[in-house]
């Protein structure tokens, strides 16, 4: 099937469904400038990934908040795309009913979408390791670090590090949506980092079609039904002018 044929069967299956869920990953931030963590210009390239490791950051908090401030800096300064824009349109045509998001830079909310599972956490909230209590970003300095809260603890990124659970709320409603979607529209994501690559398995199981937009085939393979090949910030538009637009 040709890639004009794949995005029109697409556009015709979310026509007729008010039950499709979003799984995104990095790559649908890139066109935000936030580089994604695999692949050939991936941070894990460049950047030492004992960033996101809980024990690296218990170990040596300077080090590891030193590791994070260009991170910091990235997804403070990043704006959404196309490609957010438009998933947020899904939702509001009623088609897509959650956006399951492994990024962890907010940009799903500023582009207007309500539901969104942040399946990793937010780098937009900061939380103390001991008490539990969280932050806005904005309201933590980080001149000094690392930054303690007033009962002494460690604050970090509200993240899930490796090594750290998902959070039990965001994996509560994300396999909620997996089981009860018809469509899932998995974008820009690896698909190799567990159990967020074990949603799509679950979508299917429960009878959903998956329709996948990643610049090159996944780890997910054959488990999608459709793979259309591209940018997010591009493809995803036009998935939803094919929507709207029945031929
Ligand atoms: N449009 C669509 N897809 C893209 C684009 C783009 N512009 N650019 C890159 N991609 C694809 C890549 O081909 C790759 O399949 O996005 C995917 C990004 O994969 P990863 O970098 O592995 O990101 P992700 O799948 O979100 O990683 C999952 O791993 O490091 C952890 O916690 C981190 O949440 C992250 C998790």
């Amino acid at each position: 099937m040709t890639q004009e044929a794949t995005l029109k069967k697409a556009a015709d299956i979310l026509r007729n469904t008010r039950h499709a869920v979003a799984l995104t990953g990095a790559g649908v931030s890139v066109a935000s400038g936030i580089p994604a963590f695999r692949g050939s210009q991936g941070l894990w390239e460049k950047w030492d990934p004992r960033i996101f490791e809980i024990s690296f950051f218990r170990q040596d908090p300077v080090q590891g908040w030193t590791l994070l401030l260009e991170l910091d800096k990235l997804m403070m300064a990043a704006r959404p795309n196309e490609g957010h824009n438009a998933l947020a349109e899904l939702e509001r045509m009623g088609i897509v009913t959650a956006v399951i998001t492994q990024n962890i830079d907010g940009l799903h909310q500023e582009a207007g979408s309500r539901d969104v599972v942040e399946f990793h956490g937010s780098s937009r909230r900061m939380r103390c390791m001991q008490c539990g209590r969280t932050w806005a970003r904005e309201e933590i300095s980080l001149d000094s670090l690392p930054p303690r809260c007033g009962c002494s603890g460690l604050i970090k990124p509200d993240v899930v590090f490796f090594g750290e659970a998902i959070p039990e709320q965001a994996g509560i409603s994300a396999y909620g949506a997996c089981n009860a979607c018809e469509v899932m529209l998995v974008v820009g994501t690896s698909a190799v980092v567990a159990p967020a690559s074990h949603l799509p398995v679950i979508a299917k199981q429960a009878g959903a079609k998956i329709i996948e937009i990643n610049m090159e085939p996944s780890a997910l393979g054959s488990l999608s039904d459709f793979v259309i090949l591209g940018e997010a910030s591009a493809i995803l538009p036009q998935l939803v002018e094919a929507v709207k637009k029945p031929a």
